[in-house]
């Protein structure tokens, strides 16, 4: 077995080595194997410095995540800090200068271990910071006391309660590193290190109190911070704890502050918050691993592409593509549409200029990057079309036939659609073994999630191309089965049947969506659907109706297609759901809904009731997870986790609540069952329970076990 801490001496500089791959995490052994080596150092009379540094291609990554859920209780998580606090308090009494070197990346308690070095000096593409509030934890090895003894109260509060990263160059601007090493990193440190043992000078950030010293100025940015959070935590605990921490820096003693983070840290370790962040983040990157598939399976690079369609969705895909520097050709079947959907492109990219995120030169060039037309032309160039246009079968089975003709036969013929079966175009393009679909969200230069829809005959060369070329277009791919609406819109259908039905027995839209944002939705249901357009359902909607079908099962509201009608998409249209003021997209109450559901109440033979925030919450959270559980049962998703991860960056389903599995699971599936029996005695047949869940029910299991 490999040693994970290593020790050598070079140039009178002992040179202390954390070699655990692939992130060198600190997993068991790694901060004992630290101390020791660190001890060694001490006592060798050839060292004169040490400097600690990461094998591989980073410095420390921080804790080894898997460890918090083998926290049992209060107790053991308060002796495990404990034991890291007086472990950093030894490394920071060595007493010969101990300098961090960093590169690739300094986190969480990467961070706290760098922190406790004497000096840090780090190579100009290195980033630091303390990411645990994104696991529902706060620092946990002092990080809360250290950093704003270096970087001051206010970096400090931004680092912990937000979890970025910061540059090198910040770092250095804001007293986090010493020095930026251009060249070497172990030649630049031991050359540091060796100055600051002939200078005889050694700090220990424990001992800096001026960027403390003004309490009351430091007091006054935890309260903006708190108030701050107000507007973006929804409901998450852990940005908070890490303000009461760090306020602690400034309230008691270095030990009294550690102390108080140790007690916190024991609070958020435990919580169902931290788990199913912790959980995510797995989930996260165990979307990547498709049976079949391995890191080196044979995957074609994507240079450059086509999408056709140059409406909402067109639009957004082919700015996500410019923003990953592939260029595009981008197809229309008229001018005028063409025109309105480059000018679209250009507004948002001024609109990023405007704000200063990207600089004039950055537009012309993401727009040089994008080639319009009205024919086929280049297409017989390209790696990979993405088609885009309207959701109708017809339509996109010939757009597929046309692309089996004009497109080399290694290209990938991707499809956007949101319900369609991906097979069938397969079939109209001559070449199934190259069709996918790949279904963006709206925005979909900004929302995270790519669905990657595996036909019957998609190869895995064409599957394992998506998931790297997710990867390079900024997404989180997850791959999915071919049924209707994939597994973001067929779940997303009994949301909405459940949303709608509320409504109908007595809720109001602005009342259904509150009860979701409070829960943690970035955005309700309704004023979803408004931003999305209703036209989009309303389509779909009729599409099943020719053939025959509902969307998901039970009373369907005839609310949504009344809208429809009357040519109230939503925001596009300044009526929806809602009523927008032009030039203004808050959403303002319309009497007419009620009235609508007044009267579609009414047909029901409903007497409208008031509906509680919990009642709502309730239903449309366990229409979703049953759904879910039929989706994995009939393995369209591959695990619970892809499922959350899903709602996670499709919807923006509360990343501390975990996804729709992971809150089934915390209520505990007995209890969910439960739900489903009792809405089907009450509200009719159409609730019908999962048998996945009332397997697991039974066996006393959750979807994650
Ligand atoms: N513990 C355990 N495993 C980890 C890990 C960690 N801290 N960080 C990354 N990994 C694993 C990943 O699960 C992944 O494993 P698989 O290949 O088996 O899927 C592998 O390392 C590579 O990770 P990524 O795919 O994420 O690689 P990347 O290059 O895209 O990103 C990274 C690297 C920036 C370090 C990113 O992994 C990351 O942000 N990691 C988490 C860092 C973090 O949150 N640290 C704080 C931990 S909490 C703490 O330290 C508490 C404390 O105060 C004591
Ligand atoms: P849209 O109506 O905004 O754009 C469709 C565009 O396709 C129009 O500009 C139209 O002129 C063009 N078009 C039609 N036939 C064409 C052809 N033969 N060649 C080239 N262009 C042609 O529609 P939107 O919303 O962009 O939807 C496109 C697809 O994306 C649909 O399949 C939809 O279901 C799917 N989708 C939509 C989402 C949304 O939120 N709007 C989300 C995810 C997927």
């Amino acid at each position: 077995m490999p040693e994970l801490v290593r020790y050598h001496v070079q140039e009178e500089v002992a040179v202390v080595t954390v070699d655990n791959p692939p992130v060198n995490a600190l997993s068991p052994g790694v901060p004992e194997g630290i101390s020791e080596m660190v001890a060694r150092a001490a006592a060798d009379p050839a060292a004169r410095a040490v400097v600690l540094i990461g094998a591989g291609t980073t410095f420390i990554a921080g804790a080894d995540i898997r460890i918090f859920g083998t926290i049992p209780d209060r107790e053991a998580s308060l002796r495990r800090s404990r034991e890291i606090h007086a472990r950093l308090l030894a490394l920071e009494d060595c007493p010969k200068p101990l300098v961090a070197a960093i590169h690739g990346t300094a986190l969480g308690g990467g961070l706290e271990f760098a922190m406790a070095c004497h000096y840090r000096v780090g190579v100009p593409a290195a980033r630091v910071g303390q990411p645990e509030v994104l696991l529902g934890i706060i620092p946990g090895a002092g990080g809360t006391q250290r950093l704003p003894r270096l970087a001051g109260v206010p970096t400090a509060l931004e680092l912990c309660t937000q979890g970025n990263h910061s540059s090198a160059s910040r770092a250095l601007a804001e007293g986090i590193l010493d020095q930026i090493v251009e060249g070497d990193l172990l030649a630049g440190a031991i050359a540091f290190a060796r100055a600051k043992a002939a200078a005889g000078e050694i700090r220990k950030t424990r001992h800096l109190d001026a960027r403390i010293a003004d309490r009351q100025a430091g007091l006054t940015a935890c309260a903006a911070a708190r108030a701050g959070l107000r507007k973006i935590a929804r409901g998450a605990r852990a940005p908070y704890a890490c303000v009461d921490a760090i306020e602690a820096a400034l309230t008691l003693d270095f030990g009294g502050g550690c102390q108080r983070e140790i007690e916190i840290f024991a609070d958020c370790v435990l919580s169902a918050e931290s788990r199913n962040l912790v959980r995510l983040f797995f989930a996260e990157r165990e979307v990547a691993k498709v049976p079949g598939i391995a890191k080196d399976s044979p995957a074609r690079q994507i240079r450059s592409a086509a999408v056709v369609g140059a409406g909402t969705m067109g639009g957004g895909i082919a700015m996500s593509y410019v923003n990953a520097g592939i260029p595009v050709i981008l197809r229309e079947a008229g001018q005028e549409a063409l025109d309105r959907g480059l000018s679209v492109i250009r507004k948002n990219y001024e609109i990023s200029a405007s704000k200063g995120k990207i600089s004039k030169e950055q537009v012309e060039r993401a727009l040089s990057l994008i080639r319009p037309t009205l024919g086929w032309e280049g297409f017989d160039q390209v790696d990979i079309v993405v088609e885009a246009v309207f959701e109708n079968f017809e339509l996109k089975k010939s757009v597929f036939a046309e692309l089996g003709r004009v497109t080399r036969p290694d290209c990938i013929l991707a499809s956007n659609t949101s319900t369609l079966d991906i097979d069938q175009f397969a079939q109209a393009s001559g070449r199934p073994a190259s069709v996918v679909g790949h279904h963006f969200f709206s925005p979909a230069n900004v929302m995270k999630l790519l669905e990657i829809v595996r036909g019957k005959h998609s190869s895995l060369e064409t599957i394992a191309t998506s998931l790297q070329l997710a990867k390079k277009l900024g997404k989180v791919g997850v791959v999915v089965g071919n049924c209707f609406g994939f597994v973001a819109n067929r779940m997303l259908a009994y949301y909405l049947r459940e949303a709608h039905l509320l409504l109908e027995e007595g809720a109001s839209v602005s009342q259904i969506d509150q009860a979701l944002t409070d829960f943690g939705f970035p955005v309700g249901p309704y004023a979803m659907q408004d931003i999305a357009g209703i036209d989009v359902g309303a389509r779909i909607r009729q599409y099943l109706r020719s053939i025959g079908k509902t969307r998901a099962e039970g009373p369907q509201s005839v609310i949504p297609d009344q809208l429809y009608e009357m040519g109230r998409y939503g925001q596009k249209t300044g009526a929806g759901w809602y009523r927008y003021e032009p030039g203004n997209r808050a959403p303002v109450p319309d009497p007419l809904i009620e009235e609508l559901a007044e009267k579609a109440a009414a047909a029901r033979g409903l007497t409208r009731r008031p509906i509680a925030a919990e009642e709502i919450v309730s239903r449309v959270m366990t229409a979703l997870a049953n759904e879910g559980a039929n989706v994995l049962a009939e393995g369209m998703a591959l695990r619970p986790g892809d499922i959350d991860v899903i709602y996670v960056h499709g919807f923006g389903f509360p990343r501390h609540r975990g996804g729709p599995m992971a809150y089934a699971d915390h209520l505990g599936l007995p209890a969910m069952l439960a739900k489903v029996r009792e809405y089907r005695q009450t509200f009719g047949d159409h609730w019908s329970a999962s048998p996945l869940l009332e397997r697991l029910a039974a066996e006393g299991k959750g979807f994650y076990s």
